[in-house]
């Protein structure tokens, strides 16, 4: 009995979480600061993490954990969970032959039962619709509907995610939406821009665009499921018509991500903050990549960078209530990467605010888009997608036993808050 308590107050985490202030506590009470990092694959076509088909499972698992990480924030799609697929053997019969004839979501219960051993935590991250990779206008995943996925629909399969882990209190929470943004529908099956089909997300203005009442909806749809799950509602872009007209006319280019920050300013949360219908589930939730800034960050002083940052998310980040969730950035694994005034100054604001993160991402490889693959194509239309491109940003080298840069992983470290 008192090998039991001793044991239990010294033993560390214990799921699921709820929210506390700007802070999350374990059902002991316990506050946990969250440092995570995406490891993708699932999302995309071939519907499968990345690294399966360089490592066994345990060694992606094992190597997740030694880095340091406490959390996953893991991405899917609705398509993987509509027609959850059978894998394709030829990505893992070299390394991970017990997947040969599972269905992707078998696979991510292994993945999941991997992580959880370790005492990881899993963050569904509903990243797109369609099968494939994020996040350009034309990609038409930028809402939560289009021609081919209805709102129930996209809710259905979220909801079934959800149901399928409920089990397993390691999955704590979900993202209930990826950076929504401005998009464009196609005339069905073809290459057209439907003209009437112009979505620009707003927050808390009405219409049917209105991303606050969406994500209030799709979190409570969630609650409804598993009340023990966390709700990370992220920002939004707020696309110029100008940049669409970039898109529509360079189509050519248009895998290219918007060149605006994602924003969730503390105006928009006082005129219409998240209702959810159960206490202490709430997340906010931004992105930043240097890319996003249509300015010279690198010329720019902290103070200027973070008074501009400060309204973009900063704000809403300092809330006392509500925690807030970095919940994507990235640099590249060099010493030029780790040497940016973006990536210094975001290193310094995350420092002083002990800001709960997720990098993008863990591995060492990625599916480049073609670029002649970019014309007006629905993801679900690309096949036979190359998984082999090295990933500038991975943590991972490109043979996923080892890390690409060790120092970059030493600042990461450096934001694993223990002392909060
Ligand atoms: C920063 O400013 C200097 C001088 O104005 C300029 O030469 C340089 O190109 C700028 N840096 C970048 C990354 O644009
Ligand atoms: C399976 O993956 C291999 C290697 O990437 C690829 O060449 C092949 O086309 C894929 N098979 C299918 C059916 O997509
Ligand atoms: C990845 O790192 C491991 C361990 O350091 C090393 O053995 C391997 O050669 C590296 N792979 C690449 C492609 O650099």
């Amino acid at each position: 009995m008192i090998l039991t308590l001793l044991l239990s107050a010294v033993s560390c985490l214990q799921p699921p979480l709820a929210t506390q202030g700007k802070f999350f506590v374990d059902v002991n009470g316990e506050k946990i600061h969250l440092h995570c990092s995406a490891w993708s694959g699932v999302h995309q076509k071939e519907f499968l993490n990345y690294g399966m088909e360089n490592q066994p499972l345990s060694v992606l698992a094992d190597n997740f954990k030694s880095a340091g990480f406490n959390c996953v924030r893991y991405q899917f799609s609705a398509q993987v969970v509509k027609t959850n697929p059978v894998v394709n053997t030829t990505l893992v019969e070299k390394y991970n032959p017990q997947f040969i004839g599972k269905t992707a979501l078998e696979v991510v219960d292994s993945v999941f039962a991997e992580l959880s051993k370790r005492e990881i935590m899993i963050i569904l991250d509903y990243h797109m619709l369609d099968a494939g990779g994020c996040c350009s206008p034309l990609d038409q995943n930028g809402g939560w509907y289009n021609s081919r996925w209805s709102k129930e629909d996209v809710q259905a399969q979220l909801v079934t995610m959800v149901n399928r882990y409920k089990s397993n209190p390691w999955v704590i929470g979900v993202d209930v939406r990826n950076e929504v943004r401005s998009m464009y529908d196609l005339i069905g099956n073809t290459q057209i821009p439907n003209p009437f089909s112009l979505f620009m997300p707003n927050w808390g203005q009405g219409g049917s665009w209105d991303w606050a009442v969406e994500a209030e909806r799709l979190g409570n749809a969630v609650l409804a499921a598993n009340p023990n799950m966390l709700i990370m509602i992220q920002g939004f872009y707020q696309i110029q018509l100008s940049e669409l007209w970039f898109w529509l006319t360079h189509s050519k280019n248009n895998c290219r991500r918007p060149r605006i920050p994602q924003v969730l300013t503390l105006d928009q949360i006082k005129r219409r903050p998240i209702n959810l219908n159960v206490p202490q589930r709430l997340v906010y939730s931004c992105h930043t990549y240097d890319f996003f800034y249509d300015f010279d960050v690198y010329n720019m002083t902290y103070t200027e960078w973070k008074s501009q940052t400060q309204y973009y998310w900063g704000d809403v980040a300092d809330l006392p209530d509500v925690p807030f969730f970095l919940g994507e950035f990235g640099t590249n694994h060099n010493a030029d990467g780790l040497n940016t005034n973006f990536f210094k100054y975001l290193m310094q604001y995350i420092k002083e605010k002990k800001m709960h993160w997720a990098y993008w991402a863990y591995e060492g490889t990625y599916a480049n888009p073609n670029p002649s693959q970019c014309a007006l194509a629905p993801p679900s239309f690309l096949i036979n997608e190359d998984r082999t491109m090295m990933n500038s940003y991975g943590l991972l080298n490109t043979t996923y036993n080892g890390f690409a840069y060790p120092p970059q992983l030493a600042e990461l470290q450096s934001i694993m808050f223990k002392d909060i």
